[in-house]
């Protein structure tokens, strides 16, 4: 593949992926078409901005003449590009439908009437839903329970049924929950660790025994690649990081790195049909011969001293409409909420 346009690549994860692209000898092409909605940030971007095989395009992947546009110097389409939040999901569905649904067909659409070589479907292990014991494979039924979830589903099984139908060449990624730096700081991981910078409380939903499998974004990235350049065609690769956690273990981690007290953390009424865990099989990708590379542990820390550093990217974006969104998110929950221990 030599012209890459990466959808989403001003978010977290597809910045990231843009980023190591072009950090190597010999990238391809890589345009970028992103909408900058909240979540897009083209300081996530600002390293490679002078690269000379970066393009930058503002705009929507649900528009079909945009996308066909570009598609048309393409050889290969990865699309990052969604609505990703949960808790947006159950306040404001419509979006993730638009972009999440929609926007892939649209691209999907593109993909075919310009034989594209390749299309990578970035997806979540969100879409096979609550996993009470054990791991699910990528033959489990997908049961999504959230807005984005059902959304991420629709997606994967337009993209399924563009294979089936049309033959074209696609492959899905489903990982679990990413971090690492540039994560926008509504997701857990950079909110408490941002919020226990400036002695804010953490608003931990319900019990915190909710069980997340935490992977280093670059990892995430690495598996992402490899399934571009050596996926089988039709098939749909789970990525994970084996590090399954509670939401409070994490927590405690988080307060232990930045030496902050427990008493920051509250509990408050939980997230409507909140998972309670999520488990993915990796098998199939570990036979394509990738493994995370990265230390749990290390990668937290780094990725903790990565905000500590970087207020200058993350206090801008805790400003303007994010203290809406923050009011509306929280402010009953907190004030209902308790401390633990
Ligand atoms: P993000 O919210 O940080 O970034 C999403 C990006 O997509 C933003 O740059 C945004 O501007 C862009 N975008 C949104 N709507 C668009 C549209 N209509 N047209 C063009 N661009 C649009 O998300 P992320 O965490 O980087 O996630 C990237 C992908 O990975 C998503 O598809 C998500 O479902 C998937 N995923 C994320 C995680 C995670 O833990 N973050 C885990 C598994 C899968
Ligand atoms: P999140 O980062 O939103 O990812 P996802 O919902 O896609 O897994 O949340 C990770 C876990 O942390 C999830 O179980 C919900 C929980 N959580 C809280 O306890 N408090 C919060 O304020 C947020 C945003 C999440």
């Amino acid at each position: 593949m030599t012209r890459l346009i990466v959808t989403g690549g001003a978010g977290f994860i597809g910045s990231a992926f843009v980023r190591g692209l072009l950090s190597r000898g010999n990238p391809p092409a890589v345009t970028v078409l992103d909408k900058l909605t909240y979540a897009g940030n083209l300081a996530n971007l600002a390293e490679v901005a002078d690269h000379p095989e970066y393009t930058f395009v503002h705009g929507d992947i649900a528009d079909a003449a945009l996308v066909d546009e570009l598609a048309r110097d393409a050889d290969a389409i990865v699309n990052f590009a969604a609505e990703s939040h949960v808790d947006r999901s159950i306040t404001e569905p419509g979006a993730f439908l638009e972009t999440d649904v929609i926007g892939t067909f649209v691209l999907l659409e593109a993909a075919r009437k310009h034989r594209h070589q390749r299309f990578v479907q970035v997806s979540t292990d969100e879409v096979y839903g609550h996993v009470e014991t054990g791991h699910t494979d990528e033959d489990a039924t997908l049961r999504p329970r959230s807005p984005y979830a059902a959304s991420k589903a629709g997606g994967d099984l337009l993209v399924g049924a563009y294979s089936t139908t049309y033959e074209l060449p696609v492959c899905i990624t489903r990982s679990s929950n990413n971090f690492g730096p540039y994560q926008y700081p509504e997701k857990v991981i950079p909110l408490f660790v941002t919020n226990a910078i400036d002695d804010e409380p953490l608003p931990l939903y319900g019990d915190g025994l909710q069980v997340r499998d935490w992977l280093y974004v670059e990892d995430n990235c690495a598996a992402i690649e490899l399934v571009l350049e050596r996926g089988e065609p039709g098939t749909t690769y789970n990525v994970g990081g084996g590090n399954e956690l509670t939401n409070l273990e994490l927590t405690r981690m988080i307060l232990e790195l930045l030496d902050k007290p427990e008493s920051l953390v509250r509990s408050v009424p939980d997230r409507p049909g909140h998972d309670r865990r999520y488990a993915v099989d990796a098998s199939r990708i570990q036979a394509l011969g990738w493994a995370p590379s990265h230390d749990f542990r290390t990668a937290l820390a780094d990725t903790v001293r990565w905000y500590r550093d970087r207020e200058d990217w993350w206090r801008p974006l805790k400003d303007g409409d994010y203290v809406e969104y923050y009011r509306r998110q929280y402010a009953d929950r907190l004030a209902a909420g308790t401390r633990i221990g």
